[in-house]
């Protein structure tokens, strides 16, 4: 594991969990936490112990409360541009394209970079105190690190819109109605749920996950070919050793032994 100075990392029953460890400013997203996060990510997909990951935020009140506004003061067009474009290829698109699942554990303060942040992930789950939202107007901004296209994807076009628009925060309850997240818990108990979820998705199959996540993104990208890719990966996996034995494991009334070939 590569050291990391503004992010705590775990790695427990193949479950790598990255929790965003600036508590004193709502775990905002600086140079060196996108940096940080962009190394954990590689970690994810080139360490075979690792099958899937948590991001989180440290402390009781925020997950991530967004970019890190201080270090926008210095920024010109071409600045602005570049920190979108190089959080979006070495963090965000890289989450939400990996592999194996990541899921966030929203614990609180959810806003701009940080609702962005969970919604490049597979899929959510928050504590009852968690607030989502997209102030960036308030900044005379826009979100630049995919919320555009992906609040729009999750919650729906109008309400990403008024979100966008208005800067509002919606809560947890909302946020579930919305399909924004999958599960509402206490504080206490919202990394052991997350774990019980993915300890659960980490006895499937590897392969199959890697292609269900691949083709979820393709839906919500609207991508034209992606019947003729569900069939195409398909039939990639009879070719797999995973499918003989999920179908022999069936057969003799036994767990499969997934290996991910
Ligand atoms: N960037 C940099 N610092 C931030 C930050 C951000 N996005 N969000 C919070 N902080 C810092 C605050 O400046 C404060 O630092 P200080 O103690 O050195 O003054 C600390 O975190 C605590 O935040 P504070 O505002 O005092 O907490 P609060 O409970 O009163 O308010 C929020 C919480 C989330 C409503 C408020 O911090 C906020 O509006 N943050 C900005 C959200 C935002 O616009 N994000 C999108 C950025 S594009």
């Amino acid at each position: 594991m590569a050291n990391y100075t503004a992010l705590l990392i775990s790695l427990e029953n193949n479950i790598l969990t990255i929790t965003i460890n600036r508590p004193d400013k709502l775990n905002a997203l600086n140079k060196t936490v996108i940096e940080e996060l962009g190394t954990a990510i590689d970690e994810i997909y080139n360490n075979p112990e690792i099958k899937s990951a948590i991001i989180t935020g440290s402390g009781p009140k925020a997950f991530v409360a967004g970019a890190d506004i201080s270090e926008f003061v210095a920024l010109d067009g071409k600045g602005g541009k570049a920190l979108a474009q190089k959080g979006q290829d070495t963090v965000f698109s890289k989450i939400e394209n990996s592999p194996k699942p990541i899921v966030a554990a929203v614990n609180g303060f959810a806003l701009g970079g940080g609702c962005e942040l969970a919604m490049a992930c597979h899929f959510r789950l928050c504590s009852e105190n968690a607030k989502f939202g997209q102030p960036e107007v308030n900044l005379g901004l826009i979100p630049g690190y995919g919320g555009t296209q992906r609040l729009p994807q999750l919650i729906g076009k109008g309400k990403a819109m008024e979100l966008m628009m208005t800067g509002n925060m919606i809560d947890a309850h909302e946020a579930k109605q919305l399909g924004l997240v999958n599960y509402i818990t206490t504080a206490d108990t919202l990394l052991d749920k997350t774990k019980e979820l993915l300890q659960l998705i980490n006895t499937k199959a590897p392969v199959a996950i890697k292609h269900v996540i691949a083709l979820a993104n393709m839906a919500a990208r609207g991508a034209s070919d992606g019947l003729q890719n569900e069939v195409d990966a398909f039939g990639e996996l009879f070719d797999t050793q995973d499918a003989k034995e999920g179908a022999s494991a069936f057969l003799e009334k036994r767990k499969p032994n997934f290996k991910g070939a």
